[in-house]
């Protein structure tokens, strides 16, 4: 994200209505949230747009179901998705649906635009269609020619005339876009994932479908009333379509997006077909496009289909709907999965907000009460702390590039690190002893420092977590807004005085668990139970697994899959082995070519992903990530390992 202009368009994917609101859903809208807090909160002008995807044969199925008329069941599931985030006082300023007639109007506005430059033409599709994924795929792509590679779910045959795209006409346009544009697509390990699949090809893709009819109709200029769009490029247009392209246009000087945030599983439609489209159509492309990771239980990626989701709502009413902003941002790097559990939750609300944040709002509030029947003065903090508020306003100068990186786990340490300033200058000045010799200038002088990085701490967490910050800000006796934003953080200056005022404790510490979960049992326990692994197997039966050392000579990631690698290893046998390894997450590809592994040689080779893979690389994997084991020293090829 950048502010190099007045204003910010910050999106949030528009939701599926063919399920309830879960915890997946609530951290991306969430972060876009803290973004468009961020952003009117620097003083930008800012347009948050959230919303439901409410076409396709997915929702139309869904909707069957249960016996329901499309429209009757998106209205119903739109309705829960909008009625939570306002319970989570997410601060949209327009909610789209794909069913509103504006956003129909635009979108075919947008179909016949490309057709006249001559980018869509009619033909005929055959192939192969996941309707859960609303994705086509070739025979190829598939696994073991039936399965949807991106869900695992059966795909369905798919052969009717259809209207495409020429997607692959912008094949070179946008791979200069990404090489010129860094930060096009983040985080960036997401962005080479892109650009390599743009690199094995594009193909021009299917957009409109005949055999089913709850989707928009394509402009009557076509004549052709039994096609309705494909459902993705109907939801991708809500971007302009919600500012009022085809309309009225009145919000289009919000247009390009600062930021789009999506999940990593919808990247691919985000970072290849969207650019494209827009390419067609003449507009600006976005500036940034933001991939975070999921959210899973033991490992798996929470979907009400798996039955392993967390609900928000439930959580948020728990622990406190701030407590769980702050968390579910400062938990995971962005662009990482994490897997949520209560014991995190409650982790980071016992020690970062409770003793980091809680304690030293009750000491101010204390100590000002003690000393000083709660008035603060500034007069003297620079005569006696002038290095911990430039140490604190370096930290400040930094910070919002961690913003603009996406990195909001990051954005959050650094507000940190100005806490344990404050809350070390309070140990290391003492300031009840400095009453007790009577130096009360210099003990005012230590509550007045702390009073001061309290509130420049208040001022930039106040877009994860508002309702807090206003009450610490309330505390303090001043206001969160955009004129102290600039003289606190902008302007490094000081807050003349502090009216302090109690409140009651922020953060009481939470002593057990309060959701019933079926979480997994945890670590600890793990290893207490007496040790189920010894003295089972003998020597023998261990050198049946035969183990070799391994040199990678080619690496490359498996179209469509997330997760693995396609390796050549060579043991040092006349052929080299094809190995498909889930490591994809922690390894970029050209950084294991020519580096060594520990290879199991004697598996049966296996299919993955329709790929042969023959051998398994060893690794160990904890909540920091995975690392492959490697020998110390360099070995040849093949050097047995035992
Ligand atoms: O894909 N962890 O809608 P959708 C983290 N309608 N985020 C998750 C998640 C998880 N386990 N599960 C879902 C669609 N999400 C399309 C989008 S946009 C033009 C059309 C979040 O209801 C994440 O943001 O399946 C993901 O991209 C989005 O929900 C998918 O929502």
């Amino acid at each position: 994200m950048s502010n190099d202009c007045k204003k910010a368009y910050i999106t949030t994917p528009i939701y599926y209505v063919n399920d309830v609101p879960h915890i997946g859903h609530a951290y991306t809208t969430i972060i876009a949230d803290t973004l468009a807090r961020y952003s009117r909160l620097i003083g930008l002008e800012t347009l948050f747009l959230t919303g439901t995807d409410e076409h396709g044969q997915k929702i139309q199925e869904a909707a069957q179901k249960r016996g329901k008329a499309p429209q009757e069941y998106a209205d119903e599931i739109s309705a829960k998705f909008k009625d939570l985030w306002d319970y989570f006082d997410i601060s949209y300023d327009t909610f789209i649906r794909t069913t509103d007639e504006k956003h129909k109007i635009g979108v075919q506005k947008a179909f016949e635009t490309m057709y006249a430059k001559g980018d869509i033409y009619k033909d005929n599709y055959e192939g192969f269609y996941c309707v859960s994924c609303e994705t086509f795929f070739t025979k190829t792509q598939l696994i073991d020619n039936e399965f949807c590679p991106d869900c695992g779910k059966p795909t369905s045959i798919v052969k009717e005339e259809s209207y495409f795209f020429r997607l692959s006409k912008y094949e070179d346009q946008l791979l200069a876009w990404y090489e010129d544009k860094e930060k096009c697509v983040l985080p960036k390990g997401k962005k080479n994932e892109v650009i390599n699949f743009v690199k094995q090809g594009l193909h021009d893709l299917s957009i409109t479908r005949t055999s089913f009819d709850w989707g928009v109709k394509l402009p009557e200029s076509l004549h052709d009333p039994k096609h309705v769009m494909y459902v993705w490029l109907d939801a991708l247009m809500n971007y302009i379509t919600a500012l009022g392209y085809g309309t009225d246009e009145k919000d289009m000087k919000f247009w390009p997006a600062t930021v789009h945030l999506v999940g990593k599983d919808i990247l691919r439609f985000h970072a290849i077909y969207w650019p494209a489209f827009l390419m067609s159509l003449g507009l600006e492309l976005p500036k940034h496009i933001g991939a975070h990771g999921w959210w899973t239980r033991n490992g798996e990626k929470m979907s009400k289909s798996k039955g392993n989701v967390v609900d928000p709502k439930e959580v948020a009413d728990a622990y406190g709907l701030e407590n769980f902003r702050y968390f579910m941002l400062r938990e995971v790097p962005f662009g990482q999965d994490g897997d949520f559990s209560q014991k995190a939750l409650i982790d980071r609300i016992n020690s970062d907000l409770s003793n980091d944040l809680g304690n030293l709002l009750n000491r101010i509030i204390g100590m000002s009460g003690k000393y000083n029947d709660f008035v603060i003065g500034s007069d003297d903090v620079m005569k006696y702390h002038q290095k911990e508020i430039e140490d604190a306003d370096a930290i400040i100068a930094n910070i919002p590039a961690y913003i603009y990186d996406l990195q909001l786990n990051r954005y959050l340490e650094e507000l940190w690190k100005i806490l344990t300033i404050a809350n070390q200058s309070i140990a290391t000045y003492e300031p009840w002893v400095k009453m007790k010799e009577g130096k009360k200038e210099e003990a005012m002088a230590l509550v007045a420092l702390v009073a001061n990085l309290m509130a420049k701490v208040a001022l930039l967490l106040s877009p994860v977590m508002p309702k807090t910050c206003s009450t610490i800000a309330e505390a303090l006796g001043f206001v969160i807004n955009y004129e102290n934003y600039q003289k606190l953080i902008e302007n490094k200056a000081l807050l003349d005085t502090f009216m302090i005022q109690k409140v009651p404790p922020l953060f009481p510490k939470i002593e057990k668990e309060l959701l019933k979960t079926d979480e997994p049992p945890k670590q600890e326990e793990k290893k207490k139970e007496p040790s189920k692994d010894e003295g089972i197997i003998t020597i023998d039966q261990f050198f049946q697994t035969k183990l070799k050392i391994g040199t990678i000579l080619e690496a490359e990631e498996v179209p469509k899959s997330d997760r693995l690698l396609k390796l050549k290893v060579d043991l040092g046998e006349a052929e080299p082995r094809q190995i498909i390894a889930g490591i994809k997450e922690y390894y970029a590809p050209q950084d294991l070519i020519g580096t060594q592994v520990c290879v199991v040689s004697n598996l049966k080779p296996a299919k993955i992903m329709g790929n042969l893979s023959q051998g398994m690389l060893l690794a160990a994997k904890d909540k920091n990530g995975l690392s492959l084991m490697r020998p110390e020293q360099p070995k040849q090829s093949g050097t047995p390992v035992g």
